[in-house]
């Protein structure tokens, strides 16, 4: 039995730039890096403007949405600055995310709940623009039904723990992460949501977070483009592929 139709691979490639930015020259490129995972089949590309500019940079989110055929994944904080440049560069998809400086990478969800009535106003423009906007949340239903409330299209969950659980051997407690994440998908989507996944995920824990019928799409990142090492971008994307197609059956 397959799961309705084909789950989408967003490939995120912040750390391709990461590693450009190691040297301060201009390769690896991220574009180069974009282009090739859409030719291994890649469904989307996401790509992280930190208000910080450690890995991707302005001018990476302009060529990406300048040469990409594939939808654009454009991820941010929620502020004035970067409303600026979504407004402008006009990406298929914005997927707003908690911030911090000091942070490695994204921890934790965004505070929808507590901040509904900014977020409201925040995201109305883009949502005017033809975004689909998306809120990078933890499955907790309060946020589920604030992120529905303010008028996004799209909730991404936030795999995360589930992910630190699942390497750390901790199987019994991954267990109840990914029933709280089944729960969350269903409930969002019930609320009218498109419901997305991602964070940590890897060849060895992506096949139940795959499997949840109701996740449309996996945003997948320092996995992949660490993998790329090994395998090269192309392979690495496509075993991902087969492992999310399996775990739905096709
Ligand atoms: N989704 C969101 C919203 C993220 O912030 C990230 C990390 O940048 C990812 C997915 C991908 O996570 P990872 O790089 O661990 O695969």
């Amino acid at each position: 039995m397959t799961l309705g139709d084909k789950q989408r691979l967003g490939v995120n490639i912040d750390h391709v730039a990461t590693l450009r930015n190691a040297r301060g020259v201009a390769w690896p490129d991220p574009l180069r890096a974009a282009l090739l995972a859409e030719a291994a089949g890649a469904d989307g590309i996401t790509a992280h403007l930190r208000e910080d500019r450690r890995h991707i940079r302005d001018a990476d989110m302009e060529a990406l949405r300048a040469a990409l055929s594939i939808p654009l994944n454009f991820e941010c904080a929620a502020t004035d600055e970067m409303a600026a440049i979504v407004l402008r560069l006009k990406p298929h998809a914005v997927c707003l995310v908690p911030e911090k400086r000091e942070e490695r990478t994204t921890e934790g969800g965004l505070d929808v709940a507590g901040d509904a009535n900014r977020l409201t106003r925040f995201i109305a423009p883009m949502c005017e623009a033809g975004c689909r906007v998306s809120m990078f949340i933890g499955h907790d239903p309060r946020q589920i039904e604030a992120s529905a409330r303010i008028g996004a299209a799209v909730v991404e969950l936030h795999t995360g723990h589930y992910s630190d659980l699942h390497a750390e051997g901790r199987l019994a407690e991954a267990e109840a992460e990914l029933d709280a994440l089944r729960r969350g998908a269903a409930l969002a989507q019930s609320l009218g949501l498109e419901v997305h996944a991602g964070h940590g995920l890897t060849y060895d824990n992506v096949a139940p977070i795959a499997a949840i019928a109701e996740v449309r799409e996996l945003n997948i990142g320092h996995f992949l483009i660490g993998e790329a090492v090994f395998l090269g971008l192309g392979p690495a994307i496509e075993e991902m592929r087969r492992r999310m197609d399996r775990a739905r059956g096709f």
